[in-house]
């Protein structure tokens, strides 16, 4: 059965190790708690000289592993218990020793023995933080090779203002990263969409009515970067273009930032001839409009009439040119004859697939973190139930692809 948090029910452990970043391991515990998870966390000696293992025993409610053998305690098997108890492990942040450490199957405390415990059963995210320098260095570069090629999903290091006062790569990864990667590696996507390239629209547009004013609409985009993620995870080259939102980007995709239904068809025809997959989450406008004044507009004595004029329909004309080995996938929100409207756009807008959002279930569209929506094509259609956006992102190239 789906569910509308991320990580429900789901048992993980998270590894800390000795780096500054721990700090911000509380954030990830704290929020993959709220998304339903149990999580148990173990620390090297180095982390608990960042934080204490009693804040972390705070936010999991458990105690935290610390030391391979502790006193006074039956603790033979701790490791193997606790590598048999996770579904998932994340090791957050992960120093350059650690990652050393489980690239060579060294296991010399209580972290790095249970990670070896885990072997290939459990998936395992790393997610490596550590000075720009030693980021660099061919030892950890040349184990960071390793643990990909064993199957370990690395959340890279950002790049930014470091402990050390200066700029360059070895951040740790920011949250919604690290949740990502966590999720990817519990879901890993086949890599269905290799050598493929995916164009997504999303989030809401904006229409000046002068410097200041503007038409919008709720979307916040969450949709369609969802969808952006998930072709990237299946190996696609993937093109975002957003509408104005504070969402971070997902990892790894080209971002190009519009703001009126004018840019994002200025965008779309830019990229589409070069797209395999077009999916159109973009809740564009319809209508603009007339005029659009260069100065801030002063009230007056009486009431201001506001005339509009019709948008273009970015999808319908990128559905116009669709050539035979490209596939349209459309949004469509309905209240009335919800199928049956869905389905006329499909046709008009010459779509392979249409989403059909159900507006009035809750946990649905707009501003949600879940969704509950109604894959369309020309043959069939299936309603799934509340789910997040990332879980709602799979089954829809699920139906795409597999039917
Ligand atoms: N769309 C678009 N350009 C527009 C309007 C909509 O590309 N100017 C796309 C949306 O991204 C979505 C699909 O068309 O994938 C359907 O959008 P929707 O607003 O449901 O339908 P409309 O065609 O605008 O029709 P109506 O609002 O009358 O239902």
């Amino acid at each position: 059965m789906f569910s509308t948090r991320l990580f429900d029910k789901k048992k993980i452990v998270i590894g800390v190790t000795g780096c500054i970043a721990a700090y911000k391991t509380c954030h990830l515990v704290r929020h993959l708690m709220q998304e339903g998870a149990s999580v148990r966390v173990m620390m090297t000696r180095g982390a608990t000289h960042f934080i204490t293992p009693l804040t972390l025993e705070s936010l999991s409610q458990t105690p935290v592993y610390t030391d391979m053998f502790p006193e006074n305690q039956f603790a033979a098997t701790h490791h193997v218990d606790l590598a048999d108890w996770a579904d998932a492990c994340a090791i957050v942040p992960a120093t350059g020793n650690t990652i050393g450490k489980i690239a060579n199957g060294i296991g010399d405390d209580f972290l790095s023995t249970t990670v070896m415990a885990m072997g290939e059963r459990i998936p395992i995210m790393i997610a490596p933080a550590m000075n720009h320098h030693m980021w660099f260095s061919a030892a950890v570069q040349r184990n960071i090779g390793v643990l990909a090629a064993d199957g370990k999903e690395i959340c890279y290091p950002e790049e930014g203002y470091l402990a050390e006062g200066y700029e360059g790569v070895g951040r740790l990864a920011r949250l919604e990263f690290l949740v990502q990667s966590l999720y990817r590696a519990m879901h890993p996507a086949p890599q269905s969409l290799q050598g493929k390239t995916v164009v997504v629209t999303a989030g809401a547009t904006r229409e000046y009515l002068d410097p200041v004013r503007f038409l919008s609409n709720r979307s916040t985009g969450k949709m369609g970067y969802a969808i952006a993620w998930e072709a990237y995870a299946r190996g696609a080259k993937v093109v975002l273009i957003h509408g104005p939102g504070h969402l971070t980007a997902p990892m790894g995709v080209e971002l190009v930032s519009v703001e009126s239904a004018e840019d994002m068809f200025v965008a779309a025809n830019d990229y589409f001839d070069d797209s395999d997959i077009y999916v159109s989450a973009a809740a564009v406008a319809d209508y603009r409009p007339e005029r659009i004044y260069d100065h801030k507009l002063k009230k007056g004595e009486r009431n201001f009439p506001l005339h509009l004029e019709r948008t273009r329909d970015v999808l319908q004309i990128m559905g116009a040119r669709k050539k035979g080995h490209q596939r349209l996938i459309g949004f469509a929100v309905e209240t009335e004859d919800p199928v049956g409207n869905a389905r006329h756009k499909m046709i008009k807008k010459y779509l392979d697939m249409i989403v059909l959002n159900n507006p009035h279930e809750s946990g649905a569209a707009f501003e949600h973190d879940t969704n509950v929506v109604t894959l369309i094509d020309a043959a069939k259609e299936e309603n799934l139930p509340v789910m997040p956006k990332l879980d709602v992102a799979r089954e829809i190239f699920e139906f795409l692809l597999n039917g």
